[in-house]
């Protein structure tokens, strides 16, 4: 596929992924995209999954011959985009093109001889006759040696995991109508965590002209301004009139909880998304948790604590750092209970205003429905002011 003159995507489709990181559901597969750029010298943008080499070589060479190859650009070390380096550096004398961390992890992960190495710095260019690479540094997008290219002439940034989705579908944002959907799943999972580096990117994509931007995942911006201004929102943390309610229930008695929150948020005109953990789709969860003001988490005692599926999902929210601001937690139990004090103790360091935490034994009394009710109210006050 021919992007613009000479600039080539030669990645491929894995229609057939369903987990990435052992983690996140990918309901529609994901592509691994490679760029080849033909000029007076040649360059491959990024490589894809180990186990797709051959079908790289094979769309490489219905261009040129992999041995024709000069530069090697690698914008991210992670094995989606660089597990096949070995593979290219083996058929061709290409220099890798990375940065000074990039270098090392090119050299721990995957062999990469120094002599074989290039670093490049930021703002740094390479000609490759008529075209030029200009290299972008925006480290810990999502890993610590990670860059962006752009190609000066045609305009188009090289973004690699940055702004991309996971969706084999499509090849232009323009043909997949619910790219923006896919995109904040992908930002939730990977890049939420490290809103603060994504900022400093986007700050540095500003001064940039941009007609295309090619992410190493997910379909092609022919039309950036819609990504680019979704990033300008997710990447500050601006929250909506929203609200996610996770929760884990055996017996019915916190799901009566919940769900009387949510109804009541719902009737106050708050955004409510409601994910049971038993079966919730944890893409969903990053996805909603990109833009919620507050957040709802419920869960029983289990074995004097949390239950596990809960105690899972409040750690991945957590490590995922989303903007929250407002939080609930309600819990039952049978007995002696204890799922209150642990989620008590693991919400405190996350600077979430706790309006309310209701912990029932069995279901909830009249007068513990009435307390959710107005702690209900309360969220919905606090997520809309
Ligand atoms: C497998 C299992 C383990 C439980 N462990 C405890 C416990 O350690 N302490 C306690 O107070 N209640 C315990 N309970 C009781 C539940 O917390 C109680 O039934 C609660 O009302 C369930 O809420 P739910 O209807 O939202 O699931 C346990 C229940 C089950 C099914
Ligand atoms: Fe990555
Ligand atoms: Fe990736």
């Amino acid at each position: 596929m021919e992007i613009v003159k000479n600039v080539y995507w030669v990645g491929v489709k894995d229609w057939n992924r369903r987990i990435f990181d052992s983690l996140i559901p990918l309901p529609q597969g994901t592509s691994y995209n490679s760029y080849l750029i033909v000029n007076k010298k040649t360059a491959l943008i990024d490589t894809v999954n180990p186990g797709f080499e051959e079908k790289l070589r094979e769309n490489i060479e219905k261009i040129l011959d992999v041995s024709e190859i000069d530069y090697l650009v690698m914008n991210h070390a992670e094995p989606d985009h660089a597990g096949a380096i070995p593979y290219i550096l083996e058929l061709s004398d290409a220099v890798l093109l990375t940065t000074e961390k990039g270098a090392e992890v090119a050299k721990s992960y995957y062999g990469v001889p120094k002599d074989r190495t290039k670093v490049v710095g930021d703002g740094e260019v390479i000609s490759l006759g008529s075209k030029t690479l200009k290299f972008i540094h925006a480290p810990w997008l999502h890993w610590p040696e990670t860059m962006f290219t752009y190609l000066v002439e045609d305009r188009i940034l090289f973004p690699c995991d940055f702004l991309g989705c996971h969706t084999a579908y499509g090849f232009y944002d323009d043909e997949v109508p619910e790219i923006i959907y896919y995109a904040q799943r992908y930002f939730g999972e990977i890049m939420m965590p490290f809103r603060n580096m994504g900022k400093k990117a986007m700050k540095k994509l500003k001064e940039l002209e941009i007609d295309i931007i090619a992410p190493s995942h997910g379909p092609i911006y022919r039309n950036p301004e819609r990504i680019l201004s979704a990033y300008e929102k997710w990447t500050v943390g601006e929250t909506r009139r929203k609200v996610i309610v996770v929760y884990a229930s055996m017996w019915g008695a916190t799901e009566k909880m919940v769900n009387l929150i949510a109804d009541i948020l719902l009737s106050e005109g708050v955004e409510v998304a409601v994910h049971n953990l038993a079966f919730a789709d944890i893409g969903e969860i990053a996805k909603d948790l990109v833009d919620s003001r507050g957040i709802v988490l419920g869960t029983p005692t289990v074995l004097g604590g949390m239950h596990p599926i809960a105690l899972f999902a409040v750690s991945l929210v957590k490590a995922l750092r989303p903007p929250l601001r407002y939080g609930v937690a309600v819990s039952s139990f049978g007995w002696s209970g204890g799922a209150m004090k642990q989620i008590s103790e693991m919400l405190s360091p996350m600077k979430i205003e706790i309006l309310g935490a209701v912990e029932v034994k069995g279901y909830p009394s009249e007068e513990d429905l009435e307390k959710l009710r107005r702690i209900a109210k309360e969220l919905a006050e606090k997520v809309k002011g």
